[in-house]
């Protein structure tokens, strides 16, 4: 069990308030400080802003221990103030740093060591100008550490409290010795590292993380041209102890708040700095191309799209989360409805609202796939398991499924008489068009 102390977090949101939580399972005292009135008063009433799982009750087994306030000179009392705010793309591709200026406008003035510590994922070199700046407003008795967070959400809260490694970036030894100790309780390897080699160490695992899916996606692709299946290569190619297993899954590409947005930071930075990542720029293109995949693959089956009606199913960025940021299912949809198409859209949690207009949204699979020309799976939710069924290949006017996650098995699919097209997987041979076709919009293998 780690000593208790008082942990201040800058920011209500996603990784604030896992941060918060965690921090109180821990132990500790925690005051969470956010600038929005509303989101400080429904955690107060014990209401969630977002979906994710564990978080809720993690904040209210330690309700004792968290305290919400809209007040930053509450975090005077604070040991160490974690910094949990968004950092967006600018349209540079910078990140944009201006929420993490303003939390620092709002430092609590004392007379006493408070450690600031950077969560949110930010440029390498933030550390040193945060630094500055605090020289710059005599705040000298601050401390600095960067202590990134590799928490991916639907298991955010797992991740913080199993994690494979800790990293502490910090300028002084006893600063980064004291945001360790905040940790005591938490089995794991801590990588005590400096500043900026702490930042470089986020940045590169995000990108590489994309660069496994890319490759991945790239390899599906070459698969589909010469009738290999990808789901097999994966699986043969993570054994490699190695290589490992992971983000090795071929699909539509990588969406969500981190990935996209990490990557063009990296990017930025490096050529801000005169260098130009070629392969984090290739990393980014193919992910772009991937998600339009689908789009051909729709047209080999039915021809010009203008008329037909395509079921969305599933629009989160991933399973588990209601999170439609960088979603490729918004792609698809704008692709879809620039062709002509009709889209149908449905999802267990994620509301798309005004993000996709022209869709119409279905309560349930069956009312999104009836009549439809094509279904396409575009997320990997466990409702879909069973989407090759009788009652849906009778709903649907054109038996038709792009599973673009490869949930289900090829060969059951298509024993079910749909025509099924994976992504890197063998795919079914052209079966014709429905009656309503015209002659022009066939298309051969
Ligand atoms: C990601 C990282 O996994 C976390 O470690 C990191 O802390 C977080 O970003 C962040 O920077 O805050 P997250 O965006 O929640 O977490 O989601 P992931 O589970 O990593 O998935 C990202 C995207 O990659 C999703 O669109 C997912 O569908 C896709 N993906 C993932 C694949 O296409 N194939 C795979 O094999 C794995």
């Amino acid at each position: 069990m780690a000593e208790t102390r008082t942990i201040g977090i800058f920011g209500a949101g996603w990784v604030g308030l896992v941060t918060g939580g965690c921090f109180a399972e821990l132990g500790h005292e925690v005051i969470v400080r956010d600038v929005m009135p509303e989101r400080i008063a429904a955690l107060e009433a014990g209401r969630m802003p977002f979906h994710e799982a564990d978080l809720p009750e993690v904040l209210e087994r330690n309700r004792e221990r968290i305290r919400y306030t809209l007040d930053a000179d509450d975090l005077a009392e604070a040991d160490a103030l974690f910094i949990c705010v968004q950092t967006p793309p600018t349209y540079s591709g910078d990140a944009d740093l201006s929420y993490v200026w303003t939390a620092l406008d709002h430092l609590p003035r004392v007379d006493r060591r408070q450690i600031l510590v950077m969560k949110s994922t930010v440029p390498v070199g933030t550390g040193e100008k945060v630094r500055a700046a605090l020289q710059a407003r005599d705040l000298t008795e601050a401390g600095y550490v960067s202590n990134p967070e590799f928490l991916a959400e639907g298991h955010a809260v797992r991740d913080f409290l199993n994690p494979d490694r800790i990293v502490i970036g910090s300028f002084a030894e006893e600063d980064g010795a004291a945001v360790e100790a905040l940790y005591d309780g938490i089995e794991a390897p801590v990588v005590r590292t400096d500043v900026a080699s702490a930042e470089m160490i986020k940045l590169a695992a995000n990108a590489f993380l994309m660069t496994r899916i890319s490759f991945i996606n790239e390899i599906a692709n070459v698969c589909e041209a010469v009738g290999a299946d990808v789901v097999e290569v994966a699986h043969g190619i993570g054994l490699d102890h190695r290589l490992g297993k992971h983000f090795l899954r071929a699909g539509i590409g990588y969406g969500g708040s981190c990935f996209p947005k990490d990557s063009l930071a990296l990017k930025q930075l490096a050529s801000n700095s005169g260098y130009h990542f070629q392969l984090l720029a290739a990393v980014i293109e193919v992910n772009e191309l991937q998600k339009r995949r689908v789009i051909q693959k729709l047209q080999k089956h039915l021809g010009k799209l203008r008329g037909k009606k395509v079921a969305l199913l599933g629009l989160a960025f991933k399973a588990g989360t209601d999170d439609l940021r960088e979603a490729p299912s918004l792609v698809l949809a704008s692709r879809l409805l620039a062709e002509g198409a009709e889209v149908r859209a449905w999802d267990p949690v994620a509301r798309p609202g005004e993000l996709m207009k022209g869709a119409v949204l279905s309560d349930t699979v069956l009312d999104a796939v009836r009549g439809a020309d094509a279904a396409v799976i575009v997320t990997e939710w466990d409702e879909l398991r069973g989407l090759a069924s009788r009652e849906v290949q009778e709903a649907m006017a054109h038996p038709l499924i792009i599973d673009g996650r490869n949930l289900l098995d090829p060969a059951e699919a298509r024993s079910a008489g749909f025509a099924y097209e994976g992504i890197g997987r063998p795919s079914s041979p052209f079966e014709g068009l429905p009656e309503t076709a015209e002659p022009e919009q066939r298309v051969s293998r």
